[in-house]
């Protein structure tokens, strides 16, 4: 959800911010733009649509060493050119883009901006006027920057171009991600190292509130007082190529072949000398310290989350809720007396579940972070981490980031149940190698889920699926899935649930998505099929062998039977993927979605 990318060095920026915009593309986006400061002064271009629209609209001939970008997914506005970043103030002095809300935008206009006539909807175009105005009124321009940044109440991450200085672009953050990157002779900026891996795999994390000077030789960090900070960079364990589609036409579908390989990388990441599985010990005490685990997470996260829960008390026998983040804050359950609270988020930076973790460490309670992505705001932030060694994901539509967060939470609650003494039934490390060879099996019968999803869902409204058990968490992703990408209205839900109103619905034809891999509830989802056919319904069975009736349309290959989850949403994903194609949709960049939601 919106980027940001900046450059200055001695080479032509406009190429390295459109390069890093395209890098920023998988976040999610509606509009883009960029500036361009030389002797001439600061050239914009912006466009509503995708950063090839601005390619086309940028002017060849500006050559500038100088520059910012942003990709501008809308919170205050409609996408439009208008609208998009970046934004300049009155004289056009300064130039700006934002990532965040600005909560009291609407009061500091009234405060301070009467008279300014504002030419976007955003609440972005405060933050420039009013540094302008404060330049206007004497100040510095470090002093007007810091001083507008006190008066922001939000999430920002922002860099400025001022037209009078050739050397600098102003930076800051609160609560939005922003990195910087380094280089010889060039400095850059960035929402995340991949937009910049062009140019540096060197990076110095920035913290909230923290202001920072960039010039091409040096990178300054103050505090909100004032003081100098100095921080060490990190490398950025980013392969190039992993960000690259290759031979294939989505990332989608690239990142759904990769799951296989990410169950050996999570074993090997996993597993010590010993060739047995381990996480770190003070994460393991946590866990036994705790009498109730919170999960706390968004989206496919929490669906995951759902399949973690159910791992956690029937293998390490500890309670755990599970909890929608975005609901949390204001709805906050009453808390055991040792809660420990468990963030899931694929790119650890998903603000809702932020304002949890900052709540809970407000209230005392510790916190463990499951993301993808190391030096993430959620994994700096939580007292624990644990990685889930599943690789850049692109597509906005999560897979291998799903199935990567279950492995690790089936890890989780295997080796917490050993430092308990609960003697495990299974050897988890060979359930998951045949996992991941089950895995493997179904993506390489690819045909067989595109001829589903042409027979179901190629012209169809809406669809629905149904399990029950741990097939219900599954079947909720697996809806998801293909509303996201295909924009069917598609429903997740418990077999027994349907009748209970939703089944009124099903008229004739109606696709309904049937899981039946759980033994002990196959009869239960049989009935529920029946119940469904009998009123027009088209049944689209997907069992697991050793549960298969004559007239299933797809049989997955059996795996351990808590382990299902792993496999049994492979076929959706790719019925999902199909299903967009089918219907001509932009798979890897849906319309309204953002892969990183960082706003609340
Ligand atoms: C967005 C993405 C989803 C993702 C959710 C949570 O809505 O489009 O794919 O599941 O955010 O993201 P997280 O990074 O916290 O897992």
């Amino acid at each position: 959800m919106c980027g940001i990318v900046g450059y200055i060095g001695n080479n032509d920026a406009k190429e390295i911010l459109l390069k890093g915009l395209e890098k920023l593309e998988y976040r999610g986006y509606d509009s883009a733009g960029i500036a361009v400061k030389n002797a001439d002064g600061v050239h914009v271009f912006k466009e509503k649509g995708r950063i090839a629209d601005l390619r086309d609209n940028v002017d060849e001939t500006v050559l500038s060493n100088t520059g910012i970008g942003h990709t501008r997914w809308a919170t205050h506005g409609p996408p439009s050119k208008v609208n998009a970043h970046p934004h300049q103030s009155t004289s056009e002095r300064f130039t700006l883009v934002h990532n965040g809300v600005i909560e009291n935008y609407s009061a500091l206009k009234r405060e301070y901006l009467e008279g300014y006539t504002l030419k976007s909807d955003t609440d972005t175009e405060i933050i420039v006027l009013l540094i302008e105005k404060l330049v206007n009124e004497g100040n510095t321009v470090e002093e007007a920057f810091r001083s507008t940044l006190k008066l922001l109440k939000g999430s920002y991450a922002i860099a400025l171009l001022d037209n009078q200085n050739d050397e600098t672009i102003f930076v800051a953050k609160n609560k939005s991600p922003l990195l910087v990157g380094l280089g010889d002779d060039f400095n850059v900026v960035a929402s995340d190292a991949m937009a910049m891996l062009q140019v540096t795999d060197q990076y110095v994390e920035l913290m909230d509130k923290e202001t920072v000077i960039v010039t091409k030789e040096k990178v300054t960090i103050h505090d909100l007082e004032g003081n100098e900070v100095s921080r060490e960079p990190y490398t950025a364990e980013l392969d190039a190529s992993d960000i690259e589609k290759g031979t294939y036409p989505h990332y989608m579908l690239k990142e759904i072949d990769e799951q296989p390989a990410v169950m050996r990388k999570i074993i090997s990441a996993y597993r010590n000398d010993d060739q047995e599985l381990e996480i770190n010990q003070d994460i393991l005490s946590a866990m036994n310290d705790s009498d109730r685990i919170y999960i706390v997470a968004a989206g496919t996260s929490y669906h995951a989350g759902l399949v973690g829960k159910q791992f956690i008390e029937n293998i390490a026998g500890i309670p755990v809720e599970v909890h929608v983040a975005s609901e949390f804050s204001y709805n906050m359950p009453l808390l055991s007396e040792k809660p420990l609270f468990v963030f899931i988020s694929q790119s650890g930076e998903t603000a809702d579940s932020r304002a949890v973790l900052v709540q809970i460490k407000e209230l005392g309670h510790k916190s463990l972070t499951i993301t993808n992505v190391p030096g993430s705001t959620l994994s700096r932030e939580a007292d624990y981490t644990l990685l889930l060694h599943a690789g850049p994901e692109i597509a906005v539509a999560s897979t291998k980031a799903y199935t990567a967060q279950i492995a690790v939470l089936s890890i989780l609650a295997d080796v917490t149940a050993r430092s308990k003494g609960i003697k495990p039934k299974f050897d988890l490390i060979h359930e998951l190698g045949i996992v991941g060879t089950a895995m493997e099996a179904l993506c390489e019968q690819k045909e067989e889920f595109e001829a589903i999803a042409r027979d179901y869902l190629a012209t169809t409204r809406n669809a629905f699926f149904i399990g029950r058990h741990l097939d219900y968490y599954v079947g909720l992703e697996g809806a998801l899935k293909l509303k996201e990408i295909s924009y069917i209205q598609a429903e997740g839900f418990a077999g027994g649930e349907l009748k209970h109103g939703t089944i009124a619905l099903i008229e004739e034809g109606t696709p309904v998505i049937a899981l039946a891999t759980q033994e002990a509830v196959n009869l239960g989802i049989r009935g529920n099929v029946k119940e469904v056919a009998a009123r027009g319904a088209n049944p689209c069975i997907i069992s697991m062998k050793g549960l298969q009736e004559e007239d299933d349309r797809f049989v997955i290959p059996e795996v351990n039977e808590i382990l299902t989850p792993l496999i049994s949403v492979i076929p959706l994903q790719l019925i999902s993927y199909y299903a967009a194609l089918h219907r001509d949709c932009d798979v890897d960049k849906p319309r309204n979605l953002a892969k990183s939601v960082t706003v609340e």
